[in-house]
């Protein structure tokens, strides 16, 4: 019997960063994080069982996938399925740069874990499928829940939330894009090396909580200057602990620095707009939906910035009946 399933999951992008294991195996994060799930950009997976060849496939936009993405795909399933499971033929489809710093594998294993779940008997309760989808990548657990997202790492396992449905604070985010390959370190890589090497990274873990509790407050009270200053705050120390590890991560460049320049000067002109940076050179700014265009025209004005893509906030990962575009 042939078992096919599709999804599609939305990339998210953090506030209150995720940057440091608890547990390696687990890929437990050692503390919690805070993001928004994004509704422009997204990845179509589809999964079927068993595959025409002997071991798992996995395409990428319609090309064989590099070796390592294919065995953290295979182990993803492994961990669903149990090893002895039939091979997987998987295919995957983005509308945006992957391992550029847009937040792609959050996406990737959220619609992973998703359109799996659905072509093999499993249980479905979101958090279940959430958890396996954070062992693959820890942020991948936030993409199965829509706008504003909690994640707590407390406990034996990770617990996620909406915290602010997507029509409830309708922010914008508008992403400058600065360069479009493929980072030099995977985050995951990188944050062993941070939690090894930075005199930083036990004080940047143990406040993650403060600020957590500072995000949340500025969600609840639709607080957007308080969002801003956490945000940003969060973010530079996160590149703070990432810049003094050794050797360091460093992943702006020149056009990055411009773009957050850009930022302040709007911020001088009183434009509701912070930004936010993830492991990649691209710049995110967040704003409430009347600066959006202000926003977009700024960035797409500054130096260095190679284009920009606007978005609101989106819904959490979900089956496909089919795929469209015959993706
Ligand atoms: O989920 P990973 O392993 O790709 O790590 C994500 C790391 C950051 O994007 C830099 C921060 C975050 O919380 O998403």
């Amino acid at each position: 019997m042939r078992m096919l399933a599709h999804a599609v999951a939305q990339p998210n992008i953090a506030l209150v960063k995720y940057w440091g294991k608890r547990n390696l195996e687990e890929n437990l994060p050692a503390a919690g994080s805070m993001s928004v799930t994004l509704d422009a950009l997204w990845t179509r997976m589809s999964v079927e069982f068993p595959a025409a060849a002997a071991a798992d496939t996995l395409s990428v936009n319609g090309l064989e996938s590099g070796r390592e993405m294919q065995a953290r795909v295979s182990a993803c399933l492994d961990r669903m399925l149990g090893g002895s499971r039939l091979p997987a033929a998987v295919r995957s489809e983005s509308n945006f740069p992957i391992a550029a710093g847009l937040a792609s594998s959050s996406s990737a294993f959220a619609a992973l874990v998703m359109a799996a779940s659905r072509a093999m008997p499993m249980p479905h309760d979101t958090l279940s499928l959430a958890r396996l989808a954070g062992a693959a990548s820890g942020s991948a657990a936030r993409s199965f829940y829509e706008g504003i997202v909690e994640l707590r790492a407390g406990g034996e396992q990770i617990d996620v939330r909406s915290i602010s449905a997507a029509k409830e604070w309708p922010l914008c985010v508008i992403v400058a894009v600065t360069a479009e390959g493929p980072k030099a370190i995977g985050s995951g890589d990188a944050m062993i090396r941070s939690a090894a090497t930075s005199p930083f990274y036990r004080s940047w873990v143990e406040r993650q909580d403060a600020d957590l509790e500072l995000g949340r407050q500025a969600v609840r009270d639709k607080d957007f200057e308080k969002l801003a200053a956490v945000s940003e705050h969060n973010c530079l120390k996160m590149h703070s602990v990432m810049w003094t590890s050794r050797p360091p991560i460093v992943y702006w460049n020149e056009a990055t620095l411009n773009g957050m320049e850009t930022i302040r000067e709007l911020q001088r002109r009183a434009v509701p707009v912070f930004f936010t940076i993830d492991a990649g050179p691209q710049v995110k700014a967040i704003c409430l939906p009347d600066a959006c265009g202000a926003v977009v025209s700024a960035l797409a004005a500054t130096a260095g910035v190679k284009r920009v893509i606007s978005s609101g906030l989106g819904r959490g990962a979900r089956e496909l009946d089919d795929l469209p575009d015959g993706a």
